[in-house]
């Protein structure tokens, strides 16, 4: 178990597609230990969700994770601690919703990216089970970025509006109360 180097926008593993894991390689110390770090790195960042190809591992991981009040996204719901191996996301409903994201691999950026609202999100949790289970509401969100991971892709790059990038510091002073605003509004509807 280690705390791993965060890797940053323009380098040439997160650019890329991560691999898919055989699912019988799940159990093995390799994929394990790289769970564990996954863990160990989210938390030490105070992240809300990590990919493996963000701590240099091109394979088909993300975790997720909400405990509490998380200090970088204080208006987040919680998401208990969810880890995903070969993930597929299918969406559920074509109704979208403008979300203000920033990213540990983009370091003092924050941008709007439009996202589903209502996913299938599916794939092997680390014990090696299958797993499907719909998200519906802001968390929905949180799992398009990670799996927009795996694929290479940073949500700069799915930012249509590019006035609507900010610094951390201006995001709390000018932007967060409104967006915390209208994320309590879906977490209302949607409970998540
Ligand atoms: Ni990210």
């Amino acid at each position: 178990m280690a705390v791993r180097e965060i890797l940053e926008i323009g380098h040439p593993v997160l650019a890329a597609r991560a691999g898919e894991i055989d699912p019988g390689d799940i159990a093995s110390a390799r994929v394990q230990g790289y769970i564990d770090d996954l863990i160990d790195t989210m938390h030490a960042a105070n992240g809300s969700g990590i990919a493996a190809n963000q701590i240099g591992i091109p394979h088909r991981i993300f975790i997720a994770e909400v405990k509490g009040r998380n200090p970088r996204y204080p208006y987040k719901p919680p998401i208990p601690l969810t880890v995903l191996v070969n993930p597929v996301i299918t969406p559920l409903s074509e109704e979208t919703f403008e979300n203000n994201e920033g990213c540990l691999s983009v370091p003092d950026l924050r941008g709007t990216v439009t996202r589903h609202l209502e996913i299938e999100v599916s794939g092997y949790d680390r014990g090696g089970a299958a797993r499907r289970f719909p998200v519906r509401g802001y968390s929905a969100g949180t799992y398009q970025h990670e799996l927009d991971h795996l694929d290479g892709v940073l949500f700069p790059h799915r930012v249509s509006d590019p006035t609507t990038f900010s610094s951390w510091k201006v995001f709390k002073e000018f932007k967060e109360e409104a967006f915390a605003a209208e994320v309590k509004q879906l977490v209302a509807r949607w409970g998540a």
